[in-house]
Order: C-alpha cells, then sequence, then structure tokens
C-alpha cells in the first residue's frame, strides 16, 4: 500500500498533485508577508502609542491588498485551468480499457465488458494503457477515489459519469468511497491492482472462468449449505448450479472468485478463514447495518460454507 495523493503514481495525479503543491506554497507565502506586515504594524503601534490620522490610503496597503492578491489569484486560476485540461472527463482514447463500476451501500461491483468479467471490491488495472470508468449508482450517491491515480468523481443513481486515468507504475492501493453514502461510509472501500500488462491479461482470464469447487467433502457440502441458507439467492456464483438468474437485480457482491481477492466486506477485513468465518456468521459484528444478514448456521455448517467460498479461487 502506497501514501495516498501525495504519492501520484499516474500522469492525472501528478497533475492534480503539482497543483496542490502549488497552491500551499503560494498559501503560504502569503501567510508568511501577512504575519510579517502585521507585526511590523503592531510594533509600530506600540511604539508611537498614537491613533494614526485618517487620511489617504497607505501605497503599501493598496499595492499589498489589491495587486498581490490579483496577482496570486491569477496564477491559481491559470495553473488549475491549464490543470483542468489535462484531467479528461469525456472523450477516452481509442484503446482505453473500460471497467463499468456500480457503488451500492456499502460495495463495490466492477464489470469488464469486453471481457465478460464481473467482480466486486477489487479492482485490477493495466500499467500504461488508459481506464475509461464507467460509473454509476444502485441506490445513492457515491464517490470514486483510487487517492495515487486522482481523479474523484461522484457516482450518480440512474446517471453515468466517466473518468479517465492511467496508472504509471504496478502497486495495489487502497481507495475508499469519497461521499458520504450512510451508516457504513466509511467502511466502502476497494483494493486497486495495478498490475503489469501480462500480469492484468492473466487475471482477466482467470477471472472470466466459471468457478471451480474443489471435490473436498466439505467443501461440496459447504454449496449445498450456501444454497439452502439462501446465500444463493443474492450472491451470485458464476459456472455453479445454485445461483442467482443472470437477469436478475444485483443484490450482493459476485463471489465467483472471492478466494482471490484480498479483503472482505468492501476492504474492511481481510480475506482469512477467521475473518470470513465471522463474517459468515454475523457480517454486523464488523459492519453494522449492511443488508447481509446474519446466518444462524451451526458450527459444522458454518465451516462447511467457509471451505466452499474458499474454494473459490
Ligand atoms: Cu459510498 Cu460513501
Amino acid at each position: 500500500m502506497t501514501n495516498g495523493a501525495f504519492d501520484p503514481q499516474g500522469p492525472i495525479a501528478q497533475d492534480i498533485a503539482d497543483l496542490w503543491w502549488l497552491m500551499l506554497a503560494l498559501g503560504a507565502a502569503v501567510f508568511v508577508v501577512f504575519a510579517v506586515v502585521l507585526g511590523i504594524g503592531l510594533a509600530r503601534g506600540e511604539a508611537s502609542n498614537e491613533p494614526e490620522a485618517p487620511g489617504r490610503p497607505n501605497r503599501l496597503v493598496v499595492v499589498f491588498g489589491v495587486g498581490m492578491t490579483s496577482v496570486v489569484l491569477l496564477v491559481v486560476l491559470g495553473a488549475t485551468l491549464a490543470t483542468m485540461r489535462t484531467v479528461p472527463g469525456r472523450g477516452a482514447p481509442e484503446d482505453a480499457l473500460v471497467i463499468e463500476v456500480v457503488g451500492y451501500q456499502y460495495w463495490w461491483e466492477f464489470r469488464y465488458p469486453d471481457h465478460d468479467v464481473v467482480t466486486a471490491n477489487e479492482v485490477h488495472l493495466p500499467v500504461g494503457r488508459p481506464v475509461e470508468l464507467r460509473l454509476t449508482s444502485a441506490d445513492v450517491i457515491h464517490s470514486f477515489w483510487i487517492p495515487e491515480l486522482g481523479g474523484k468523481l461522484d457516482l450518480l443513481p440512474n446517471d453515468i459519469n466517466t473518468l479517465v486515468l492511467e496508472a504509471d507504475e504496478p502497486g495495489e492501493h487502497f481507495s475508499i468511497c469519497a461521499e458520504f453514502c450512510g451508516l457504513q461510509h466509511a467502511k466502502m472501500g476497494f483494493v486497486a491492482v495495478v498490475q503489469p500488462a501480462a500480469d492484468f491479461v492473466t487475471w482477466l482470464e482467470e477471472q472470466a472462468r466459471p468457478a471451480t469447487v474443489p471435490s473436498e467433502a466439505r467443501a461440496v457440502r459447504g454449496e449445498q449449505v450456501f444454497a439452502d441458507a439462501g446465500c444463493a439467492s443474492c450472491h451470485r456464483v458464476r459456472g455453479r448450479g445454485a445461483g442467482v438468474d443472470p437477469g436478475a437485480e444485483v443484490k450482493a457482491p459476485d463471489l465467483t472468485h472471492l478466494a482471490s481477492r484480498s479483503t472482505l466486506g468492501a476492504a474492511t477485513v481481510a480475506n482469512r478463514s477467521a475473518e470470513l468465518r465471522a463474517w459468515v456468521a454475523d457480517p454486523h459484528t464488523v459492519k453494522e447495518g449492511i443488508a447481509m444478514p446474519a446466518t444462524d448456521l451451526a458450527p459444522d455448517d458454518l465451516d462447511a460454507v467457509v471451505a466452499y467460498l474458499e474454494g473459490l479461487r
């Protein structure tokens, strides 16, 4: 994991970070000049101990108050307009990779429409290729933001916002919803994994495969429990018998390759056996108020479901 917006790893993020540093430097300079002038004024006032007679405005006040302020604001305006030109909103390049992003309370769906891939809470991007993100929401307004790649943009219900990003180097970036969207807004995260082109293609191919489940007896029983307990009425597992009708409304994260992801519950906890077991038993102990109910499974059944889910590589 890296250092957020101060560690830009793409051309757009770099431009935004440069603008931010320029504004910080100007703001700091203005503050220092202001503090010095104020200090001098206070010292003089104390020395003379006489109220100044009203008259023509001091030339220094005019020069700094009007002249310098205008110059600083013009410089900031110019730099902002230049940065806005480099941050493309619409009009992605021809070779851009299209990813559809849907925000839900409180998780993310990522679809790669040209590759038949659907996943959740973990988006993979290739290095050095523009990515066209088509953002929308299934419920309220969320906001998409990968701090190291820049370009924060809202996800609106019944509308599509397009964001074009590019990553310069491989890395894993923790990303989070940037618009208050309800009780668990702070736990609506995702992991952005930037990979070299060849690794990305391998990942895409693996994700496009239907689910495979180990033949181990416990995992096989777990799949049955998964169906009987009602999990399969919300979660899709592509290629398995029990599952949601492909045309039905999406209610929960696709679990086809759950075991390949590094986190659970929209980057809330690590994807390990103990956390997975606790999550399936009652996710509200970790993330209160989410749509998934507690399952109330017997310990044996719980173990079986965990074995099944851990087999979904
Ligand atoms: Cu979704 Cu905040």
